[in-house]
């Protein structure tokens, strides 16, 4: 189902992974990204807002809650991190940065929540809907890029690391927690949910989707790539990549399922959309990368404040509402659907395959969880 939402109001981008590419780099090299001020918000009228950042004690996501925190539209800002330590820490690293006033207007906790364990993002998601009246934006933010093998424990459905957390984990908690964020909707606001995407999809290996769609017996896409020789021998150097185009095409599945205007249980409806802040000089490549790509890093890498502020624009701005429902966004704009490659027969197919995945692990779980799809 690799194509825009309806609703969207997009037009079905024509161009190939080469030209998104040619088109990322412009932008990195010559481009920026506007700050999000009162004048591009959407509805900055509508004030008091609770926004969740995931992955918030360092980075990006870090850079993104410091960029709310100054919002006079945001009074409560949950960071959730699965170091409390750290997460501390971010929060006296924000407070340090607002104007007295604003600081002690604004409420900022932190929660605990680990991407790699369902019993933790199960946890998380029962904490928000039993103590927060509303959640107007997430921000699935938090993400890995590791080199050496790691695995999930069997009990979270024993993934890969990079599996798990950036697809696995980001998606699971956007399905459970998009029935609280309905229910708590706000009159006139649409809540959203702001996935951090990638350019990196355009670079992805998708004959390695192909191989493992045709070469599974059962046991799914993401348990074929999971698989430790496997990894070792040739997953491994794409595992990022192939783990940001899985995200984008579970984004657009999850949109699909979630129109802006409401399911028919209910007419709150929901933004989701899919954020890419650019490359960004941040902890991401702590362990990855090589001396070329740290090199590459220094001379064009953005800082992490300008890429963030993609995040914010997904997540508040103008150009995240309506139409960036389902939709790539890059430098601070809607772009398309992603990946030149989801349009393709077998791109739409594996995208349906990786649902079903998803959903089938979710509610091993929560066994509730596709009542509300
Ligand atoms: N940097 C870039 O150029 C770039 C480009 C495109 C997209 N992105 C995406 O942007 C997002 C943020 O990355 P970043 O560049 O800011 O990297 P970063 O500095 O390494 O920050 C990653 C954040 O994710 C958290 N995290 C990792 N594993 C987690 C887990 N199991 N549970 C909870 N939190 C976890 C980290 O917590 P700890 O500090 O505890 O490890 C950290 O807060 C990622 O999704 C990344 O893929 C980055």
């Amino acid at each position: 189902m690799a194509k825009p939402h309806p609703e969207a109001k997009v037009k079905l981008d024509a161009y190939s992974d080469a030209q998104n590419l040619r088109s990322f780099l412009k932008g990195q090299i010559f481009g920026t990204i506007a700050p999000v001020t009162e004048s591009n918000i959407t509805k900055p009228e509508i004030r008091g807002r609770t926004i969740i950042v995931t992955g918030a004690n360092t980075g990006l996501g870090l850079e993104a809650a410091k960029q709310f925190a100054e919002l006079a539209c945001v009074s409560r800002l949950i960071l959730a991190c699965r170091s409390a330590s750290k997460g501390n820490a971010a929060r006296e690293a924000i407070l340090a940065t607002l104007p007295s006033e604003k600081g002690s207007q604004l409420e900022i906790y932190v929660w605990e929540l680990d991407m790699a364990s369902k019993a933790s993002i199960v946890a998380f998601t029962e904490r928000t809907r039993r103590e927060l009246d509303h959640v107007d934006a997430i921000v699935l933010n938090a993400g890995v890029d590791l080199v050496s093998y790691q695995k999930a424990k069997d009990e979270d459905g024993g993934y890969e690391m990079t599996i798990m957390v950036n697809v696995v984990g980001t998606m699971m908690l956007a399905v459970l927690i998009i029935p609280v964020l309905r229910e708590k909707a706000r009159p006139g606001l649409t809540p959203r949910i702001t996935v951090v995407g990638s350019a990196v999809q355009f670079l992805a290996k998708h004959a390695l989707l192909v191989e493992a769609e045709q070469n599974q017996s059962g046991e799914g896409i993401m348990q074929w790539l999971s698989t430790e020789t496997r990894w070792k021998n040739k997953i491994g150097e794409d595992r990022y990549n192939l783990s940001k185009v899985m995200l984008q095409m579970l984004v657009h599945q999850l949109a699909a399922r979630y129109p802006v205007s409401g399911t028919q249980n209910t007419k709150k409806g929901v933004i989701v959309n899919c954020a890419a802040p650019g490359y960004c000089k941040t902890e991401l490549f702590r362990t990855a990368g090589t001396a070329v790509s740290r090199v590459t890093l220094k001379l064009i890498g953005r800082e992490a404040e300008v890429g963030a502020r993609s995040l914010v624009v997904g997540a508040v701005g103008q150009e995240g509402d309506v139409k960036s429902h389902g939709m790539y966004m890059t430098e601070g704009a809607v772009n398309g659907i992603g990946s030149a490659w989801l349009r393709t027969e077998q791109g739409k197919r594996i995208e349906q395959q990786l649902w079903t995945e998803l959903i089938d692990e979710v509610v091993k779980s929560v066994p509730t969880a596709e009542s509300d799809l």
